[in-house]
């Protein structure tokens, strides 16, 4: 299994968020985890990301234990994160965004390169002399996952990339993540928009309560109506 994660607790300071978070994935594969708000799902995410530090548990991606290491470590081991809220700086331009990403690419000969981001996103491009406080929701969201990927990443987590953003933005968002799983990237999804949920990801997990209490392929699961009302209080 590409991505394992057993067992890993985690919070901040005396509280505890995640109570035994266990997940998998595969190479190549895609997976969407919803739950309610305050669940824990961006604390899983940071504490993915070595951002969080887990009290307990491990987090092996391709064989290599990654629960305790920095940041920095766990990004050289290939995981790119695109955070919730976005965090670009509004007065760093598009172009500085991205070569200051690249500056950190994990190999010599990396696969994403601002050239390419740019023939990606083409609305990057055009905008690149532009602000990042200058930019439109969408614009900053590409930024986001454009920085992730100049990193050059086996894994890229999202954390909630559609938040606030208008359904044709959503549209495009959904674009990009299926090209990125056509180019093998595996991608951990956090999304409360199921249909881009479901568009981008074969499998899902649900988390309630600091745990990962549902699985299911995406077939299965918007076959199954009565639990995502249950655990989502949504119709799916
Ligand atoms: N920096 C922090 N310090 C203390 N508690 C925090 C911190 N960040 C989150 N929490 C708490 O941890 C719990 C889980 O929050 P988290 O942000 O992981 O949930 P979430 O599932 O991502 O929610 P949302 O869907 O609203 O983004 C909540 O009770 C929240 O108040
Ligand atoms: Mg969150």
């Amino acid at each position: 299994m590409f991505l394992r994660v057993n067992d890993l607790t985690a919070g901040y300071g005396g509280s505890t968020v995640l109570t035994g978070v266990s997940l998998d994935l595969e190479q190549g594969g895609a997976l969407a985890l919803l739950g309610r708000n305050g669940v824990g799902k961006s604390t899983l995410v940071m504490t993915l990301a070595g951002l969080v530090r887990p009290k307990s548990g491990s987090v092996m991606l391709a064989g290599r234990e990654l629960a305790g290491r920095r940041p920095d470590q766990i990004a050289r081991q290939g995981v790119g994160l695109v955070p919730q809220g976005r965090r670009v700086w509004s007065s760093l331009s598009v172009a500085d965004h991205l070569e200051l990403a690249a500056r950190r690419a994990r190999t010599p000969d990396p696969a994403w390169t601002v050239e390419r981001v740019y023939e990606r996103f083409p609305r990057l491009a055009e905008r690149r002399g532009h602000l990042g406080g200058q930019l439109s929701g969408g614009e900053q969201q590409m930024v986001a996952i454009a920085r992730a990927l100049l990193t050059d990443p086996a894994l890229v987590i999202l954390d909630e990339p559609s938040d606030g953003l208008a359904p044709a933005v959503v549209d495009q968002i959904d674009d990009v993540l299926r090209k990125l799983r056509a180019d093998g990237v595996t991608v951990l999804l956090v999304e409360q928009d199921l249909h881009l949920a479901f568009s981008v990801c074969d499998e899902v997990a649900v988390m309630a309560k600091g745990q990962v209490v549902h699985r299911a392929a995406t077939p299965a699961f918007r076959r199954d109506p009565d639990t995502a009302h249950r655990l989502l209080g949504v119709a799916a």
